[in-house]
């Protein structure tokens, strides 16, 4: 390989971005400035999407503005929940994420207009809806009856409510809420990238975060905290743990939830997602994924100096709160739409068409015989 490519643009600097920084003085993820932790100790979800969306966070005016414009854009059309009802019950829910924000894309008045404000309203319109669907076809594909949204729940407590009937206890409300925090913002990763590189082409932005949808799906970026429960549904039993490990680095398996392309001293978000999931497991009194996790951290640690990433302490957590496993990535989208929509946002405001050169390695030049000659 030529020695000035740089592949999977191994530390290039793309652009510039004020939405978020690894800052290495503080050893912390920050959004806005803001240490994500600091912002799981002080605010609901729904601040810190205020934040991403609009650079600074809300004063208690702002916030309710906001929250009620969220609140009154959850409900889908009828047309969207007749698309989702006849999807294949098979499909995986990041699929029918993808599928359900193209679909808000064709039904959106706005769709063509990319101006500051108008995306903006699409970003919230985007951000409201999409839990919804997917609660539907978390209903559906169960064979139960879809769960309309309601007005007088946080984003999180709708969740729970839509999916389950029912909204768990504070705390658990308060972990999810904590992972949706961790999960909102991360700079210039695959699935961002994408929604950016979509966007440069003055494409619109439900065509960028369908494309950040599917880019996120893979088991190497969002798609890892599902690969961690199956991981962990291997395993088993703790006793099982040490030699499940062992053997996985003897066979050079890559071991999911662990390794980060930014972070190669431990991810700033899994000390804050650790504690949470250790207060899920304590009031779900299940104890078994908590000692799987810290025998496979450790010898990750010791062994392969590789730290755990955010999705290790997710997985299991979300496990705990009752959700399938392939509800994980789709719950990671829910967030995250917030950190995408600041970025295509971003994008047009400063915009340069994304167009990398490549290295050709293929044929010389070759002359066309006609069919009947070759
Ligand atoms: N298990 C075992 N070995 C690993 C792991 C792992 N999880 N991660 C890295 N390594 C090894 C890798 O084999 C390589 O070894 P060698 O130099 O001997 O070939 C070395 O560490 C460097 O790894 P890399 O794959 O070149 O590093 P990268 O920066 O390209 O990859 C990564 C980062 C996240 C793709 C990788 O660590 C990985 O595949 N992790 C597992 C999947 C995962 O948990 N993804 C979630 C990422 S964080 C949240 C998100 O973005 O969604």
């Amino acid at each position: 390989m030529s020695e000035d490519i740089k592949k999977g643009l191994l530390g290039i600097v793309v652009d510039e971005t004020e939405v978020s920084k690894v800052m290495p003085e503080i050893n912390s993820l920050t959004y806005r400035g803001y240490a994500a932790q600091d912002l799981c100790a002080a605010c609901r979800f729904e601040e810190v999407a205020y934040l991403i969306l609009n650079k600074d966070l809300p004063n208690s005016i702002q916030l309710k503005k906001f929250e009620k414009e969220e609140k009154d854009h959850r409900e889908l059309s009828k047309n969207l929940y007749e698309i989702i009802k006849h999807m294949p019950k098979k499909s995986h829910p990041m699929d029918v994420a993808r599928t359900a924000v193209s679909v808000m894309g064709l039904e959106d008045k706005e769709t063509s207009n990319s101006s500051p404000e108008a995306n903006m309203r699409k970003a919230l319109r985007i951000f409201a809806k999409t839990p919804t669907a997917l609660a539907a076809f978390y209903r559906i594909r169960k064979g139960k009856k879809i769960i309309k949204p309601k007005k007088d729940l946080t984003f999180a407590e709708n969740f729970f409510y839509m999916c389950f009937g029912k909204v768990p206890q504070r705390e658990i409300v308060k972990a999810f809420d904590v992972s949706l925090i961790l999960y909102a913002e991360h700079s210039f990763n695959v699935s961002t990238f994408t929604a950016r590189t979509i966007t440069s082409s003055l494409s619109d932005i439900h065509g960028a975060i369908t494309g950040a949808i599917a880019s996120l799906k893979g088991p190497l970026h969002g798609g890892a905290n599902e690969e961690v429960m199956h991981m962990m549904r291997k395993i088993k039993k703790p006793e099982n743990a040490l030699k499940w490990i062992n053997n996985a680095l003897k066979n050079k398996e890559v071991v999911m939830g662990f390794g980060h392309r930014v972070y190669k001293s431990g991810d700033s978000r899994v000390p804050t997602m650790r504690e949470y999931f250790g207060k899920v497991a304590k009031i779900k009194k299940d104890r078994t994924f908590e000692k799987i996790y810290d025998i496979v951290e450790k010898v990750m640690i010791k062994k392969k100096n590789i730290y755990p990433n955010v999705d290790y302490p997710t997985g299991p957590t979300y496990h705990l709160m009752g959700f399938d496993t392939d509800f994980f990535t789709p719950i990671f989208v829910i967030s995250r739409i917030t950190g995408w929509s600041a970025h295509i946002m971003e994008q047009h405001a400063a915009n340069k068409l994304i167009r990398p050169l490549a290295s050709y390695k293929g044929n010389k030049h070759r002359k066309v015989m006609q069919l009947n000659q070759r």
